[in-house]
């Protein structure tokens, strides 16, 4: 039986988080098996916010290509590609443009909120609200069922099926409606206990090393109200604490909320405890990155495969295109 096909991108906005692994490279590496995945790294869609500096997108780009292949995204198995390398994706966006309504693109909640978030920026721009229409762009190219993403980008997969409907409709049959596949995700907080983010400066790095670990763990907002090491804390409401969840020993993580209740452990240890456990899990993680910086042509060349493999998909896709809005 043939696999269903999903695809997902990401903007290259640099080196990879923790937020990023268990937000969504997890899922997409364990999706591997059951799909045929495209994975894509969204250069265009970079220049949609960051116009006016493009001078780090380059290396964006390999930094991402190297973390995706250093946790585990196969290219044996997954497609993985760069935006801009396949020149098609501009053309379909040109034509899905065409027969866009300007309303749905102006009523997008991500619009409308990133507009207000993101006030240092002028987003006033043609490219800034016809954002989703890229995305559609890229999602329908490859004829994809399902697109895991994250909540915030499902109104953009709601408006590519509003898109796909439309060109449907006009034009005839071509593209299914594609699905967003939400994976639970476990909630994980900065060291200040706002999201994790890369703007933020919160963030752990999938490349930092061990002491970088250590130290950024240690800065972590712990219990607020446990001010003295005599203070019994409450593990239920600290940051370190869900991160003990996801990388102790199941059998040793209740051991330390008890402790931690009591007072028999200090956060300065519980931290340590934590820190070691978090840089041994990602320690496979590290080492296949060392091994990627150490051969400098293979990213360009796993990338290069990647492209080829969505280039011949895209282009039979435009040809399709073309034929029925009879511009070939
Ligand atoms: N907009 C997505 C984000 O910011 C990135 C993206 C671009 C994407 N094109 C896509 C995601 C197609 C899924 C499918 O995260
Ligand atoms: Fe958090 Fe550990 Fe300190 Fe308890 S002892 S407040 S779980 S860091």
């Amino acid at each position: 039986m043939e696999k269903k096909r999903i695809l997902s991108g990401m903007r290259p906005t640099g080196p990879l988080h923790l937020g990023n692994l268990l937000g969504a490279l997890d899922n997409w590496k364990s999706l591997q098996d059951e799909y045929d995945c495209f994975f894509f790294i969204a250069d265009w869609h970079a220049l949609t916010t960051d116009y006016e500096q493009t001078g780090n997108i380059a290396q964006n780009i390999r930094e991402m290509a190297m973390d995706w292949l250093s946790v585990g995204l196969d290219p044996e198995r997954s497609t993985l590609f760069v935006q801009s390398h396949i020149k098609e994706h501009a053309e379909l966006f040109l034509l899905l443009s065409m027969i866009t309504p300007v309303p749905w693109l102006e009523r997008n909640p991500t619009y409308k909120d990133q507009i207000v978030q993101l006030d240092n920026k002028d987003l006033s721009t043609f490219g800034f609200l016809g954002y989703p229409v890229l995305q559609a762009a890229d999602i329908i190219m490859y004829k994809a069922h399902g697109v895991p993403v994250g909540v915030d980008q499902v109104p953009h997969v709601e408006l590519t099926r509003e898109i796909v409907r439309r060109f449907n409709f006009i034009y005839g049959e071509v593209f299914p409606e594609p699905q967003s596949l939400l994976a639970p995700t476990p909630k994980i907080l900065g060291a200040d206990r706002r999201k994790m983010s890369k703007s933020y400066g919160n963030a752990i790095y999938l490349s930092d090393t061990p002491e970088m670990i250590g130290k950024r763990v240690s800065e972590m907002v712990t219990d607020p109200a446990r001010m003295r090491k005599k203070d019994p804390g409450d593990p239920d409401i600290c940051n370190v604490y869900t991160f003990h969840g996801l990388y102790t020993d199941k059998a040793k993580v209740e051991g330390i909320a008890a402790a931690c209740r009591s007072a028999e452990i200090g956060c300065v240890e519980c931290k340590k405890l934590m820190a070691a456990n978090l840089a041994e899990a990602l320690g496979p993680i590290r080492e296949k990155r060392a091994y990627f910086e150490s051969q400098p042509g293979l990213v360009g060349e796993v990338i290069a495969q990647g492209d080829e493999k969505a280039r011949a998909v895209a282009r039979k896709t435009l040809e399709e295109v073309r034929q029925v809005v009879k511009v070939d």
